[in-house]
Order: structure tokens, then sequence, then C-alpha cells
């Protein structure tokens, strides 16, 4: 059994998720610890209704960066997390704690990437006038939103639709990709590319094709 802890900064829809899929009987892992850097996070009351115990640890009460850091790593430790979520956490995390959680630490990015890393994703699809959209759960690196790919889901974008509608479409998958990626990182069967200049990653017993959900609506 894993000992998950999700990070959050916002309205935690995607920890309800994960909070759902742990709470089937076949998932085997638990969600021992929810970590917020916001004590106004909405995602706070998600996991407390939930039973879990959630740390606040503001970064506005910080001066530097290096101390906010310092206190999420301990938080990490009390937790004893052997799998770490970002989801929908708006933070950079310094490299010592990305290399510390090396192959232990995923998140959800609300696109298609390598495109639209970074923030505003679903306004800078519409302004390229791409067709498809959606989210992609990643392992972290220290090279921002560029970490090893686990799965991704594709929507289409509609005539008509504004960054909030596009989102909405692109979140209902966002809650189907996570909690199954989050199994696969607890089970232990994720291996790396071994070969430099190689992406794909494995997944024992998961299909490419399980790795991608297309939404048809
Ligand atoms: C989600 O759309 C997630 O992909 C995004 O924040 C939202 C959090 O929603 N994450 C990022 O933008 C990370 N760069 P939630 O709090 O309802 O899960």
């Amino acid at each position: 059994m894993s000992r998950i802890v999700v990070m959050i900064s916002g309205r935690g829809s995607n920890l309800h998720a994960i909070l759902l899929a742990a709470s089937q009987e076949h998932w085997g892992h638990a969600v021992v610890g929810v970590i917020a850097d916001r004590e106004d996070a909405p995602g706070i009351r998600v996991g407390a209704q939930a039973g879990i115990e959630v740390a606040v640890v503001p970064r506005r009460d910080y001066a530097e960066v290096a101390d906010f850091e310092r206190d999420l790593s301990r938080q990490l430790e009390r937790f004893e997390a052997d799998v770490v979520v970002l989801a929908g956490f708006m933070r950079i995390l310094g490299d010592q704690l990305v290399t510390h959680y090396s192959g232990r630490l995923l998140n959800i990015h609300p696109s298609l990437l390598p495109a639209f890393p970074g923030l505003h994703t679903h306004r800078r699809a519409l302004e390229a006038g791409v067709l498809v959209h959606g989210a992609t759960v990643h392992l972290v690196t220290p090279a921002l939103d560029h970490g090893p790919i686990l799965a991704q889901s594709v929507v289409p974008v509609r005539s008509g639709d504004t960054p909030e509608t596009l989102a909405a479409r692109v979140l209902e998958t966002e809650h189907r990709i996570l909690p199954r990626a989050v199994s696969w990182l607890a089970d232990g069967r994720i291996h790396l590319p071994t070969h430099p200049g190689v992406g794909h990653v494995e997944i024992d017993g998961v299909s490419a094709r399980e790795r991608l959900l297309i939404l048809d609506h």
C-alpha cells in the first residue's frame, strides 16, 4: 500500500476525484494527507470532509521561498509520503524537492503537453485556433511541465467556446485520467525511459491506448 499526499492551491475537484477512486476497495492505496499553500483554498474542505488531515503551509507567511519549501518537505516527511500528487498546486517546486521525490511526484496540467506549458492554457489554446485540447498527467522533473507523460486526454474545441467552457470540458477528463495515473504510480508499474532522447514511458499491464482518453462530445 502506497501513502499518497495530494498538494493543492484551489478548488480541489481533482483531489475529490482521487478521494472517490481511493474509496473503492480495489484501489489498495491510502490518501494520507493534503497540503495546501493557501489558507483560503476551497479544496481544504474537500480533504477535511473526507476525514483526511490537511496541512496548510501558506506561501505568503514566508519571506524566503527556501523556508517555504523546507516546511513543505517537512510536511511530506511527516506524512511519510510515497507518492506526491500536484492537483492544481500552482507553484513551481524547487529542484531539491523535485529531485528528492523523483519518479514519485506527478502533476496534472490542463493542456496537451508539450503544447501550452505554464498558465492560461485554455485561453491560449483558443487564441492558437487548435481543434483539440486536453490535459496531461506527467512525472515532475526540474524542467517545468516537461516530465515523462503518463496519461493524456483529448477534447474537441468547439466554435463558440470560451476559456471557461473549454476548461469545464477538459476538467471532466482530468477527473478521469488523474486517479488512474496515480494508481499506476502507486502500484509501482511505471518504468521510465532508459535511453536518452526516448520519451515513451512503459506502464506494466497498461496499453498506450488505455493511457489516452478521448472525449467526443
Ligand atoms: C486543474 O484544471 C489543473 O489541471 C490545473 O488547475 C486546476 C485545478 O483544479 N493545474 C494547473 O494549471 C497546474 N499548472 P482543481 O483545484 O479543481 O483540481
